[in-house]
């Protein structure tokens, strides 16, 4: 339903957000949590291009688990009246996405070498808990990663291409490639508006800037995870022989 109006995103220019909006509400309210995200050792390794490949593969694997729990509750919950506007499947959905760089990193048993780590089991499981008995506040979860995606994974996108010398083609960051998304920023403005056509009372808003908060934090555990593996893992990704399967030799300046 959110689709047609989606191809025409390009066209509406003008944004005009207030505070109250429940997107700069969310913004602004999660802003000390994004600081702290961004600024963890995990995210800060990450951004300097010291990731080691085990730990980018676990990573994945993490959000695997994440947007399978994700996806499913939206699904289930894509006629619900506080989330039905913000509902874009073929623009956003990453599980199909991340299964591919799961292939791509772990080879085809992918699935019989994964499991969801003891940092992302409570997010999958308040993820389920928020789709079958609270699914007023799914869009705390959706807004959380799919917006966080759409900007600095942007960024991230490029630095694991070129610190993991991925080849060109996009094999291992498929997830960081919106294929349905040519204008993110404009997407994101399309995304902020729906939102803020949700009507929302202000005892919901609350409990979803709480929920957008809890979303965070899960996130950070994964991150400090992450750097807590990272720690007993001695090889630098940048000099380890690679991939499991396909071409090196593509371009990996992009
Ligand atoms: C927005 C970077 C981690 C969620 C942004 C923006 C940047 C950014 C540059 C755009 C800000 C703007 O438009 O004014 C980063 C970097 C991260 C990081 C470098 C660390 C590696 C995270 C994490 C999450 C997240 C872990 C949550 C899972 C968001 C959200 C937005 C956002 C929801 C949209 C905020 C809005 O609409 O104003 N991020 N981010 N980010 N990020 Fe992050």
């Amino acid at each position: 339903m959110a689709t047609e109006e989606a191809l025409n995103y390009n066209n509406d220019d003008d944004e005009i957000l207030r505070p109250d909006d429940l997107s700069e509400y969310l913004a602004a309210g999660t802003k000390e949590a994004h600081d702290r995200a961004e600024n963890s050792p995990f995210a800060k390794d990450f951004l300097r291009g010291r990731i080691k490949r085990e730990l980018f593969k676990l990573g994945t694997a993490a959000l695997y688990h994440v947007y399978s729990a994700l996806e499913e509750e939206i699904e289930r919950n894509k006629e619900h009246p506080l989330f039905a506007a913000v509902y874009f499947p073929s623009e956003l959905h990453r599980k199909e996405a991340l299964a591919k760089d799961l292939e791509y990193l772990y080879g085809s048993d992918w699935k019989s070498q994964i499991s969801c780590s003891a940092a992302t089991r409570p997010y999958v499981e308040r993820l389920h808990h928020v789709g079958q008995h609270e699914p007023d506040l799914l869009v705390a979860h959706s807004w959380t990663r799919y917006m966080g995606d759409l900007s600095g994974g942007q960024i991230l996108k490029k630095v694991a291409q070129r610190a993991l010398k991925l080849p060109a083609n996009g094999d291992g960051i498929h997830f960081y490639q919106f294929e349905g998304i040519h204008n993110p920023t404009a997407f994101k403005r399309l995304y902020r508006s729906r939102m803020n056509e949700l009507e929302v009372d202000a005892e919901t808003k609350k409990r979803l800037l709480a929920e957008a908060n809890l979303a965070f934090k899960f996130n950070l555990q994964v991150f400090e995870e992450l750097q807590e593996i990272g720690n007993g893992i001695k090889e630098e990704v940048q000099d380890i022989s690679f991939p499991a399967h396909g071409d090196l030799g593509g371009d990996i300046s992009k």
